[in-house]
């Protein structure tokens, strides 16, 4: 019985295979990127932001969304908080802002000259009640007394439009019309909110980012396992995706409680992490997505601590085996360092893939920029390290205020912005999709089949025999 333990199935991980070359007339630029996050969210590319409290807070999210990805909010800070953080995102691209300053038509012109100052904006609508009035720009304040009241200096008969308007009727009524602002009404002409310019443009820019059905940008938030009400708050703030964030989610108290969950939100639940087939088979009957990787990541000690983990390609098709029968995707989550990563984590079923250190040097993530004899780092700590764990539940104290971390906290070198990380991991995916034959990320899945390496093979696949002088983008000095 004993020895019998001992007679298994090896586990592979990234570096143990690669993927062959196929017969193929697919070129990189026909390829098309787009996939499911879970049963209801489309991205664009295949890339999900952790939720680690040194890789994903809103700023990330806005820019993975714009990029066509996702980030998924961290949960290592309060409940009203994590809450703004998706307000951020859901209305950062929005055409509509709907939180605005207003002023009354009685207030003097000087404090609203002064708060177009201090808030640097360039036009206040002016109300009563709600009922729009007219609007106050840094032009009509210009040269007049400030005791004057606002009523006096607006801008009455201001052009508006309705709640339904598209990007490019605003865009012709503005242009149309010569102004930079449109305040949007209802048919009481009271004030709903304002079309900028700005907004238009700023639209423009991101025309392959990942949106919902009401075209704001899509986003994903973390919860503890047992956390109903941040679930039902989060889901009424409209995020996209819960993401229950736990070490071991095949824990019977876990499942039953995301089951709960799962019943009072109508946000899409993705629960892990798992690293089994056993524990995708208690969840995919209720669940839109499961995590996967039990400790495969760069900061991540549960393999050496625990004793515990399944190499990261083994889990991924483990899993998938699972949830493809029940139509759910699955995120591999942890262990990758290249683009290459990638590319063979989709070979074995993944749909998308979720990255912390490599996004965690990028300019958008909210890591402490640190310079180290000379270069520019930003600190990069596992959620399960002492730094973070007296601070969230994700992994439980065993007894008292003594922690037994299973993570490690360090610094990884910074690498500019996210967009240029997303255009090399997005463009080594494509290329591998190109050598397999691939147009889409469900062909990968099909079509890849990949060849066990030995050592001296990983050996050989990394650049040899030479003093690399100039880092490249896609590999950098190791
Ligand atoms: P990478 O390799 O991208 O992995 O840095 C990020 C993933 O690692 C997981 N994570 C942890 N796992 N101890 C762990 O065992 C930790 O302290 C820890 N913190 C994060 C998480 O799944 C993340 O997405």
């Amino acid at each position: 019985m004993f020895i019998e333990k001992l007679d298994v199935r090896p586990g592979i991980t990234f570096d143990d295979v690669l993927i062959l070359p196929n017969r193929s007339e697919v070129e990189p630029n026909q390829i098309n990127l787009d996939t499911k996050v879970s049963k209801n969210v489309r991205l664009k590319i295949p890339i999900v932001s952790s939720s680690m409290d040194t890789v994903t807070e809103s700023k990330m999210a806005i820019a993975m969304a714009r990029n066509g990805g996702l980030g998924v909010i961290h949960r290592n800070m309060s409940m009203e908080r994590q809450l703004e953080e998706v307000y951020e995102v859901k209305s950062s691209d929005e055409l509509i802002t709907r939180k605005m300053i207003t002023t009354s038509p009685k207030e003097p012109t000087s404090l609203i000259s002064d708060l177009m100052e201090s808030e640097n904006i360039g036009g206040i609508p002016v109300v009563d009640g709600k009922r729009l009035l007219g609007i106050v720009s840094k032009r009509d304040v210009r040269g007049v007394s400030g005791d004057k009241p606002v009523k006096e200096i607006m801008t009455k008969g201001v052009i508006t439009a309705r709640e339904d308007t598209t990007d490019e009727e605003a865009f012709e009524k503005m242009y149309d019309g010569r102004v930079e602002r449109l305040p949007v009404v209802n048919e009481k002409d009271d004030l709903i909110g304002m079309i900028t310019m700005h907004n238009i443009i700023e639209r423009k820019k991101y025309l392959t980012a990942a949106r919902d059905d009401e075209d704001r940008l899509v986003v994903g938030a973390a919860i503890g396992p047992f956390d109903m009400e941040r679930a039902k708050r989060l889901d009424g703030e409209k995020t996209d995706v819960i993401v229950i964030d736990c070490a071991h989610a095949h824990n019977i108290n876990v499942i039953k409680s995301a089951k709960k969950i799962k019943e009072n939100v109508s946000a899409d639940l993705i629960v892990g992490n798992i690293a089994t087939a056993d524990a995708a088979e208690e969840l995919v009957d209720f669940v839109d997505g499961v995590r996967v990787g039990i400790g495969p990541g760069s900061i991540c000690t549960t393999r050496v601590i625990a004793g515990v983990g399944v190499p990261q390609l083994t889990a991924v098709a483990g899993v998938t085996e699972v949830a493809r029968r029940y139509g759910v995707p699955v995120i591999a989550d942890g262990g990758i360092r290249y683009s290459g990563d990638i590319a063979k984590a989709i070979s074995v079923g993944a749909n998308c893939v979720m990255l912390g250190n490599l996004l965690a040097g990028t300019e958008e993530s909210p890591g402490k920029p640190v310079t180290i004899k000379g270069r520019m780092y930003k600190q990069y700590r596992g959620m399960g390290s002492l730094g973070v764990m007296g601070e969230t539940d994700r992994y439980a104290s065993i007894g008292g205020t003594k922690f037994v971390p299973e993570g490690v906290e360090g610094a990884v070198p910074y690498r500019g912005p996210l967009s240029d990380i997303i255009f090399q991991l997005a463009g080594g995916l494509k290329s591998s999709m190109g050598y397999v034959g691939a147009s889409n990320i469900e062909e990968m899945q099909e079509k890849a089949r990949l060849i066990r390496i030995t050592q001296n093979g990983a050996v050989e696949s990394h650049p040899h025999d030479i003093l690399i002088t100039d880092e490249a983008p896609n590999y950098p000095y190791h």
